[in-house]
């Protein structure tokens, strides 16, 4: 595991944008797993600016996101869908038929999160998958659990998950309380993992996640045993670990 430990936010998202344009260079046709979140949206500004400015393609590139709400259409502006287009798809070369994330308004949830995994094996799995990381210690939506998840499916969100996403929406009552989420397995089958994480009140999680046993009580402790993660954090985030 490298930690890459930066001053701020800009900083963050431009090592962060490093890393997947690396990527993009590597395999033009490469799968990236995407995130959502306050987390990688400097990323993206920074990836949509290397693209407008600096020539670097999404032409052949393919996308699957992490997660989506259950029960929120792809038009609603808090759906991931929404998010992608907002922050990414909609100002880069990408192909839309190209970029995927579970359907919020799938009739059968089982199929669609069937359908999901499928559709990441078909790809040929995921070169990269970026993650935020929870207060919880979750990633993607997989929350804090008696087990380990292995593949895509619904999840019932914690409170903590609610309470930090609330905001987001008019109400607390009009968040969706369910969501469609990869598996850890889906996560961990990933060749390459990039974990942002900045502020403090990510410290104490990412503390827990990175030194602390790994348990699916927190989730993210999982990627202790992945051959392949790189974290980049900031000092807030990074506080807890020279003590
Ligand atoms: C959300 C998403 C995660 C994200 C996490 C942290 O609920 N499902 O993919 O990484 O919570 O979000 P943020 O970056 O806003 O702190």
């Amino acid at each position: 595991m490298r930690i890459i430990k930066v001053d701020n936010y800009n900083v963050l998202s431009k090592r962060a944008a490093d890393i997947i344009a690396a990527q993009v260079l590597l395999k033009p046709s490469c799968v990236l797993g995407l995130a959502t979140g306050a987390t990688p949206e400097g990323t993206y500004q920074e990836l949509v600016r290397r693209n407008q400015e600096e020539g670097l393609s999404f032409s052949e590139v393919k996308t699957v996101n992490l997660d989506e709400y259950k029960g929120l259409s792809r038009d609603s502006n808090q759906s991931y869908y929404y998010y992608m287009n907002q922050h990414l798809f909609s100002h880069v070369d990408i192909s839309k038929e190209n970029t995927h994330l579970p359907d919020g308004l799938a009739e059968n949830a089982q199929v669609e999160c069937e359908a999901y995994e499928q559709l990441m094996n078909r790809l040929g799995g995921i070169d990269l998958q970026l993650l935020g990381i929870g207060r919880n210690g979750h990633i993607g939506f997989n929350e804090p659990d008696e087990s380990f998840t292995n593949t895509t499916h619904t999840v019932a969100l914690t409170q903590s998950t609610i309470d930090a996403n609330a905001k987001y929406f008019e109400s607390e009552d009009k968040m969706p309380h369910f969501a469609f989420t990869m598996g850890i397995g889906s996560i961990m089958r990933a060749r390459k993992i990039l974990l942002l994480a900045n502020g403090d009140t990510k410290a104490q999680i990412l503390k827990e996640a990175l030194t602390g046993p790994v348990t699916p009580k927190v989730p993210a402790s999982i990627l202790q045993l992945h051959p392949d993660v790189t974290i980049v954090a900031d000092i807030q985030a990074l506080a807890l670990f020279d003590k």
